[in-house]
C-alpha cells in the first residue's frame, strides 16, 4: 500500500521520534475513556459511507452498489467521479436518516500504483491559496494529500452546494478511508471557506499523517474531526513526527480487545492510543488498516 520510500520514513519517524520512551505523563486529568456500545454504532453508517467510496461512480450515482449501499438504503446521491487510479473515487449526496449531506473518497488500493506513488510524495507545502483562502501560510499538508484534494475540490464544492440546496440541509459529513481519509481531512478544512451556515463534521478511518503542527492545531480549532485506528494499522503512524508531521486531536482508537477508546490531545502517546501502541511499523500489522471497524470492512 506504501511504497519503499514511506515505509522507509515511517521506519526512520518510529525509530527516531515515535519510539521516545516514557514521556512523562503529565498529570492532566483528561481521561481516555470508553466509548460505549451505543456510541460505537452511531459511527457505523458513517463506515459504511466510507467504504462505500471504493465502489465504482456509476454504482454510487445510482446507489446500486450492493451491501455498502444497502447498509444506508434511503441515500439520495447527488454526483460522483474519479478513476480509481489517478483520481480516488468519490461521492456526494443527502443521507435522510442521518440528515445530513455526504462527501465521501475512496481510499488507497493497494494495486493502483498511481495512487501508491502519491503516498510515497512526501515533503510539506503551504495550502494553495485560492482553493484556502485566509490560511496562514504557516499551516501545511502533504503534497501530494493536496494535490489529490486539488483535483476533486471544485467538483465536491458544487456538488455539495446544490446538495445543500436541494435537500435544505443544515449539516455536511465528510468521510474517507486510508488515502481518502486524507482527502476528506483536507475537504474539511477546505469546504467551510466556501460555505456558510451550516454545519461540517469529518470523520477519517486509518487517517495517515495530512500535515504539519500548524495544520493540526488550525484543524483542532475549525473542525469537528473524529478519525478511527484500528488495533496495530500502520499507516497511522505515517508520516513520522520527526518530519515535522501532527495529527490533530480526536482519535478514537479500537484496541485488540475491540473496545473503543476516545484518546485526547494530539499524538497520544499512551499506549491504549496508537502512537503508544504502535511505536514503529514493526510492531504493526498492515492487515488492521481495512478494519473491522467494529463491523465495517473497508472495500466494495
Ligand atoms: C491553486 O488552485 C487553483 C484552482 O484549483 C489552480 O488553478 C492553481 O493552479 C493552483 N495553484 C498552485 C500554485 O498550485
Ligand atoms: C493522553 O491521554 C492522557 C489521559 O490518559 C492525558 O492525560 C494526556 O494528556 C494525553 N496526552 C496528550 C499528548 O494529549
Amino acid at each position: 500500500m506504501f511504497s519503499k520510500r514511506s515505509l522507509l520514513t515511517a521506519v526512520l519517524g518510529a525509530l527516531t521520534v515515535d519510539a521516545a520512551p516514557a514521556l512523562v505523563e503529565v498529570s492532566r486529568r483528561q481521561s481516555i475513556t470508553a466509548l460505549s456500545t451505543a456510541q460505537i454504532s452511531t459511527f457505523r453508517p458513517f463506515s459504511y459511507f466510507a467504504s462505500t467510496a471504493y465502489c465504482q461512480p456509476s454504482t454510487t450515482v445510482t446507489w446500486s452498489c450492493g451491501a455498502n449501499c444497502a447498509a444506508n438504503a434511503d441515500f439520495i446521491p447527488t454526483a460522483s467521479g474519479g478513476d480509481g487510479s489517478s483520481v480516488q473515487f468519490w461521492y456526494v449526496g443527502f443521507s435522510p436518516s442521518q440528515n445530513t449531506v455526504i462527501v465521501a473518497h475512496q481510499g488507497t488500493d493497494t494495486s493502483k500504483i498511481e495512487a501508491d506513488a502519491t503516498d510515497a510524495d512526501a515533503f510539506l507545502e503551504t495550502l494553495n491559496t485560492s482553493l484556502f483562502p485566509g490560511v496562514s501560510s504557516s499551516v501545511k499538508a502533504h503534497s501530494g494529500f493536496a494535490n489529490e484534494q486539488a483535483k476533486t475540490a471544485t467538483a465536491i464544492l458544487s456538488a455539495v452546494q446544490s446538495t445543500i440546496k436541494t435537500h435544505s440541509a443544515t449539516a455536511v459529513t465528510v468521510v474517507g478511508h486510508s488515502l481518502g481519509a486524507a482527502i476528506a481531512l483536507l475537504d474539511g478544512v477546505y469546504l467551510p471557506l466556501h460555505i456558510s451556515g451550516v454545519s461540517f463534521k469529518t470523520i477519517g478511518y486509518g487517517l495517515p499523517r495530512v500535515g504539519n503542527q500548524a495544520f493540526a492545531d488550525y484543524v483542532d480549532s475549525h473542525l469537528d474531526l473524529s478519525h478511527i485506528n484500528n488495533k496495530e494499522d500502520i499507516v497511522p503512524i505515517v508520516p513520522g513526527r520527526f518530519l515535522g508531521y501532527a495529527h490533530p486531536s480526536g482519535e478514537v482508537h479500537i484496541m485488540d480487545n475491540n473496545q473503543w477508546v476516545s484518546c485526547p490531545g494530539q499524538d497520544n502517546t499512551s499506549t491504549e492510543c496508537t502512537v503508544g501502541d504502535v511505536p514503529n511499523i514493526f510492531e504493526g500489522d498492515t492487515s488492521d488498516h481495512d478494519g473491522p471497524y467494529d463491523t465495517v470492512t473497508m472495500g466494495c
